[in-house]
């Protein structure tokens, strides 16, 4: 895969947020530039070529002369043709970006240590399995399906077919009571819904299910260096194939070695049919609005701080993943992390890891400060690339209120979940009432676009809602005991599906054995 060079970046403490960089070349082989094979063609026109093939025969609109250019070997004649004018962008000098070639075994060795959880609601079962399809081969899929029971059953036995070649897979419900009940005992009660004081189920929601999905992988294959996320609803195969190869590139491309590495997508596309047409926007509703108010955060952050060294996060505009459902982490950081409910999830990660490393009190005894419970041990510092993919984003259209929600959940993470000092009455030296003050502001105007936006701005009973929905915050997945978690679903589960992990036996006969092997299985 061919990209620009990650080579910009904002440093906000121990927090490394680098400029979006771009999906060049799907598939750029071993990364070697090939020789010509055999008598190279020469095209009439070349140097080599006959002149007089450009006679005005082809338009007679044209001279021959107006071709000249593209036979230059002077960059700047070519860069004079370019629509796009070096000058808007002051990260390119000289208006070519710096590229970069991830050859196609370092992908395919990343990808071979990635695990991919597909979180899915009721979704086509044609639909998920066109998903698993653009899954590269060396991932291990993951279903974390909280569909009705009927669903889940189709969806088993798709996954079942769908895995047939030696295909290693892991399938779990949301409302399986054996997981419930491990993360219950085991560190992580605060996920599980109780019935008369028993435990039943991992609630509802999209991040409740990545996390079991990450707990699942954690526990069961430890080996899995890096998990990622696709939704289920994408309808275009081909786009989760690439999808999965920008996360390995963005691993390979972290810049900072020793730092923790999340990668985020912002699709080149999300199109929309409106009225018959394709309308290729390239923003979704609910990120717009959720992007906006981060990079207003970011800016806050910056007029707080006393030191000047957040200077370069004001205005800068430079988170465009806000929302980003696709997105991978190192399993550490995935383990370590913090997560919100629901759709809350992907903001979250930003307001987090801004709380946590991205200011200058890196106090380790600060606990307590703001409006976060307290510092999250074990948190290394953290590079965030983002990274701009080439296929448009088809998936299941959503009405306007689910998207309306969608991003008052987002602002809900940033009103509520303000970074230490910004939500701290009283900051320790240098910061002062001033920084708390800033913090108020940004509440304020987060209120007021509410109050604007009153027609977008109720809730189910048609109640004016005043703030926006405060987020539910679960502590990391590391508080679980995963030995105590996988022998509990291994002994007691009723859901739970292992497909080829040839190290891991459940007691139940639901591990298929292939008919024969194909390809070679990746090691887990
Ligand atoms: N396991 C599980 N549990 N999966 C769920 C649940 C749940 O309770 N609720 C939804 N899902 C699945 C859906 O089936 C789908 O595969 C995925 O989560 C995303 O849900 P959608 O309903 O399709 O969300 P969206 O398309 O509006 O939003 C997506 O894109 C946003 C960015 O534009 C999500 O990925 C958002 O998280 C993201 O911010
Ligand atoms: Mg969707």
């Amino acid at each position: 895969m061919r990209l620009t060079e990650p080579t910009k970046a904002l440093q906000m403490g121990n927090l490394s947020i680098m400029h979006l960089i771009e999906v060049l070349e799907l598939d750029a082989g071993s990364g070697i530039p090939l020789e010509p094979v055999g008598s190279a063609f020469t095209p009439q026109g070349s140097e080599q070529g006959d002149e007089a093939s450009f006679d005005g025969s082809l338009d007679d609109s044209l001279d021959g002369s107006d071709y000249d250019d593209l036979f230059s070997d002077d960059e700047q004649d070519l860069r004079d043709l370019s629509d796009t004018d070096p000058e808007d962008d002051e990260s390119v000098p000289d208006g070519v970006p710096p590229e970069v070639t991830i050859p196609q075994a370092q992908l395919e060795t990343i990808l071979g240590q990635m695990a991919v959880i597909v979180p899915c609601k009721n979704e086509d079962t044609t639909i998920i399995e066109g998903v698993l399809s653009g899954i590269p081969r060396g991932c291990l899929i993951v279903l974390v399906s909280n569909s009705e029971s009927r669903a889940y059953k189709k969806e088993v036995m798709m996954l079942r077919r769908f895995c047939r070649q030696a295909r290693p897979a892991l399938a779990i419900h949301q409302g399986d009571a054996a997981a419930a009940a491990a993360f219950n005992m085991y560190g992580l009660d605060d996920l599980v819904t109780h019935v008369g004081g028993t435990p039943k189920r991992i609630r509802n929601g999209k991040g409740e299910g990545m996390m079991l999905g990450i707990a699942l992988v954690a526990a069961l294959c430890p080996q899995r260096r890096y998990v990622a996320f696709v939704d289920a609803d994408i309808m275009v195969p081909g786009a989760v194939n690439e999808y999965c190869r920008a996360f390995a590139a963005g691993f390979a491309l972290n810049p900072n070695p020793g730092t923790e590495t999340m990668v985020r997508l912002r699709w080149a596309s999300k199109p929309k049919v409106r009225n018959g047409e394709i309308d290729y926007t390239c923003e979704g509703r609910s990120s717009q609005v959720v992007n906006r108010w981060l990079n207003r955060l970011l800016t806050a952050m910056a007029d707080a701080d006393p030191t000047g060294k957040l200077a370069a996060a004001r205005d800068s505009e430079i988170i465009v993943t806000g929302n980003a459902g696709e997105h991978a982490m190192t399993m550490d950081l995935a383990l370590n992390l913090r997560l919100a409910n629901g759709y809350a999830i992907e903001p979250f990660h930003f307001v987090e890891l801004l709380d946590q490393l991205g200011h200058h009190n890196q106090n380790p005894h600060a606990d307590g400060l703001g409006y976060n419970t307290g510092r999250v041990p074990n948190l290394q510092p953290v590079t965030i690339m983002q990274i701009r993919t080439r296929n448009p984003h088809f998936h299941r259209v959503t009405d306007d209120s689910h998207v309306r929600s969608m991003w008052a959940s987002g602002l809900g993470s940033i009103y509520h979940h303000l970074p230490a000092p910004l939500s701290t009455p009283a900051p320790p030296p240098p910061f002062s009432s001033k920084s708390f003050a800033r913090g108020e502001k940004l509440r304020g105007d987060i209120l007021d676009y509410l109050a604007d936006n009153n027609d977008e701005n109720e809730d189910a009973k048609g109640e004016l809602v005043h703030e926006p929905p405060k987020p539910r915050i679960y502590p990391p997945v590391s508080n679980l005991d995963l030995d105590r978690f996988r022998e509990r679903v291994r002994s007691e589960h009723k859901t739970l599906i292992c497909l080829n992990l040839q190290h891991f036996k459940l007691p139940r006969p639901n591990t298929i054995t292939p008919p024969y092997q194909y390809g070679v299985t990746p090691p887990l």
